[in-house]
């Protein structure tokens, strides 16, 4: 089949990753990013694919029902990799409006539109909707999120994100419109927004700035290198059943100050610094609020069903990606003037 696919955030971290996959692996198929370029969204990300025959951005707005349909009029899509959303929780925090606004609103208005250009042969199309570990709350010391764990979202991020997978589940169920959902744990690579806490340390170690440990550092995250994380959606999207949900994760679990503590090492060793220096910028502040206190993916069905499994160990993703930031400083450089300092002042002055 010769898809026409609809990717939303496009030029986000994930959506630049995944777009740069399917334009250079399928070239017979027709790749459409729509991006509204927010703050994270940039278009730096897919410079080396702009000019690929196959591949058109168009910059517009997912809750905008009337452009999204003549997109589809225009196109004729038969497929929708929905990656667009807000999503980093503490700006959630601040602001659960705009959350609900294109998390919500966003993805019922393509599905809306997906469920009326397709009514009438839904034959070879598929709405895949990507989402979060996160809709399924926080873990205790013990167990793991399965497909079937009850939704338990508990920051405005995961709660619209949560209510966004409900209203995909609903137009399966009420519609037949063909989707499947992945729900996939915390990713890091090349092109992460410096406000996640990865970059934002690489970021700062760079720079000789403090590096801010929300609590005492034991909140564990389930890190899924980002290549490993679109490699998955390429399986699931040919490969997966229609009306199902993926988990996607890596079985690896680190608390946040474990992992500042490996990623100074590596930077103190990559920048020629004494062992140590890095460290002691590491400073604890104020707690986030509720929250999330571990996540942890299982991922058998992933790798029963379509044999999918992480390419990258830890270590060497991390490696991989502290290079990447060195090499790319322009890159950080650009991400983070103007209204990233505003943020950043905003978010940590008061920590
Ligand atoms: P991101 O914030 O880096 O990128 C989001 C993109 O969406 C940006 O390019 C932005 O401009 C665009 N966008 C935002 N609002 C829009 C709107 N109204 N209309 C059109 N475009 C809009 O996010 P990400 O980290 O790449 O995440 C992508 C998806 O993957 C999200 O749905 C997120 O919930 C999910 N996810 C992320 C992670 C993670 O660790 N980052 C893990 C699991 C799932
Ligand atoms: P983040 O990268 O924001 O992802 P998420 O909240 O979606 O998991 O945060 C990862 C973990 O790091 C989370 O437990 C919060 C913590 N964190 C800090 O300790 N300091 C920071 O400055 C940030 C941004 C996050």
């Amino acid at each position: 089949m010769n898809h026409i696919i609809l990717i939303t955030g496009g030029a986000g971290f994930i959506g630049s990753h995944l777009t740069r996959l399917f334009v250079n692996k399928y070239p017979q198929y027709k790749i459409v990013n729509l991006d509204k370029l927010t703050y994270a969204g940039n278009l730096e990300n897919l410079k080396d694919i702009e000019n690929q025959p196959n591949y058109t951005f168009v910059k517009g707005d997912i809750t905008n029902g009337d452009f999204v349909n003549d997109l589809f009029e225009g196109y004729k899509f038969t497929a929708v990799l929905h990656c667009a959303a807000e999503s980093h929780v503490d700006r959630s925090i601040s602001d659960p409006l705009a959350f609900v606004r294109t998390n919500v609103l966003g993805t019922v208005t393509l599905l809306q539109i997906a469920k009326e250009y397709w009514k009438d042969n839904l034959n070879g199309k598929l709405f895949y909707h990507i989402s979060t570990d996160e809709v399924y709350g926080s873990l205790g010391n013990n167990g793991f999120f399965t497909e079937e764990t009850p939704y338990d979202p508990r920051s405005p991020y995961s709660s619209s994100k949560a209510s966004s997978d409900h209203f995909v589940r609903a137009f399966y169920h009420t519609y037949n419109l063909p989707v499947i959902i992945s729900n996939c744990s915390n990713n890091y690579g090349p092109y992460h927004f410096p406000e996640k806490l990865i970059p934002l340390c690489i970021n700062n170690i760079l720079n000789k700035k403090p590096l801010p440990i929300y609590g005492k550092g034991e909140n564990v995250r389930d890190w899924l290198f980002v290549g490993d994380h679109v490699q998955a959606i390429d399986v699931i999207f040919h490969k997966g059943r229609t009306g199902e949900t993926y988990n996607i994760g890596g079985h690896n679990e680190w608390k946040n100050i474990d992992i500042i503590k490996e990623l100074c090492k590596q930077m103190d060793e990559k920048l020629g610094r004494e062992n140590g220096e890095s460290e002691r910028l590491i400073i604890f502040v104020k707690d986030r609020a509720g929250h999330d206190m571990r996540y942890a993916i299982d991922a058998t069905k992933l790798k029963n069903e379509l044999g999918w499994k992480p390419s990258l160990q830890f270590e060497e993703g991390l490696s991989k990606t502290i290079d990447w930031y060195l090499n790319n400083t322009e890159w950080l450089n650009h991400v983070t003037s103007g209204d990233y300092q505003n943020y950043y002042e905003t978010q940590y002055h008061k920590r």
